[in-house]
């Protein structure tokens, strides 16, 4: 048993779609969130800078005592692997490719994700690790995270609309059956993604959502979990950004203000 915090961080507000699965499923777990607002976004960034950025959340979160960290976050999560840390972090990449290798009947499965996650190749190396004759066509979304940031949600925005037609104009041209949603920010924008699919049956897949089931299983089978009974907003939000655009995104995000919770990085 382990009361300490689950600590989770994403460039902005992206990953409070994780964060969201994360409370749902582990009510009890105390939550440190961290949206590196200042940098969003970090689809954009080079790799150096990402890692830079991972690096410094992970260090950030750890000064909060959190007792285990979700990489909310697929741009920092296709670069785990050059980022060390003594306590545990959990990335998004590997849990939606196993379920999107199950799920897949015809073996086709195509991927949006930012430019920086898209040109790292991860998802494509990691679902042919697990099955190596899927076909993985992975799609660069490049402003899709911050027009979601900057609040083009709804199905009928104009700016969303023309974005999510480029982006998913090859998608339709495939016979892909299984979608991942690469980025923890667009489960926010699934209906418009969906309204713009021409096959109505293809299966979306959420890569935070997946990863908040194995983060449950990983913090029960490492006897992390919190004995902490009491349902009361136990969710601490940092961000290194400004508070009201952050306040005003996540009230969208999540369905609730979180106004009174969230506290400056500094
Ligand atoms: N939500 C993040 C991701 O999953 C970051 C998007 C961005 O900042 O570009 O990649």
């Amino acid at each position: 048993m382990d009361n300490r915090a689950i600590g989770i961080f994403d460039s902005g507000a992206g990953g409070l779609t994780a964060l969201r699965c994360v409370r749902e499923i582990m009510p009890n777990e105390d939550i440190v969130y961290f949206g590196d607002t200042v940098n969003v976004p970090y689809g954009e960034k080079s790799r150096e800078d990402v890692i830079k950025c991972g690096r410094h959340n992970i260090e950030f979160l750890k000064s909060k005592n959190v007792k285990v960290i979700l990489a909310a976050c697929g741009t920092v999560s296709s670069q785990l692997g050059y980022i060390k840390s003594d306590i545990p972090v959990l990335g998004i990449i590997e849990p939606v490719c196993k379920k999107a290798a199950m799920n897949t009947k015809n073996g086709k499965i195509g991927v949006l994700a930012t430019s920086a996650t898209i040109k790292s190749g991860i998802y494509k190396k990691t679902c042919t690790k697990i099955s190596p004759e899927l076909e993985i066509y992975e799609q660069p979304c490049p402003r899709l995270a911050t027009l979601i940031e900057n609040g083009h949600i709804s199905t009928d925005d104009v700016e969303l609309l023309r974005a999510l037609s480029e982006y998913l104009e090859k998608i339709n041209s495939l016979d892909v059956d299984t979608l991942i949603l690469g980025c923890t920010h667009y489960p926010i924008v699934e209906n418009a993604i969906r309204n713009l699919l021409v096959n109505k049956n293809i299966i979306i897949l959420d890569a935070g959502r997946e990863a908040a089931i194995v983060l449950k299983r990983f913090v029960f089978e490492s006897n992390l979990r919190s004995e902490n009974t009491s349902k009361s907003e136990n969710i601490k939000y940092f961000i290194s950004g400004k508070k009201a655009v952050f306040s005003k995104v996540a009230h969208t995000f999540l369905g609730y203000s979180i106004e009174d919770l969230i506290l400056p990085e500094k």
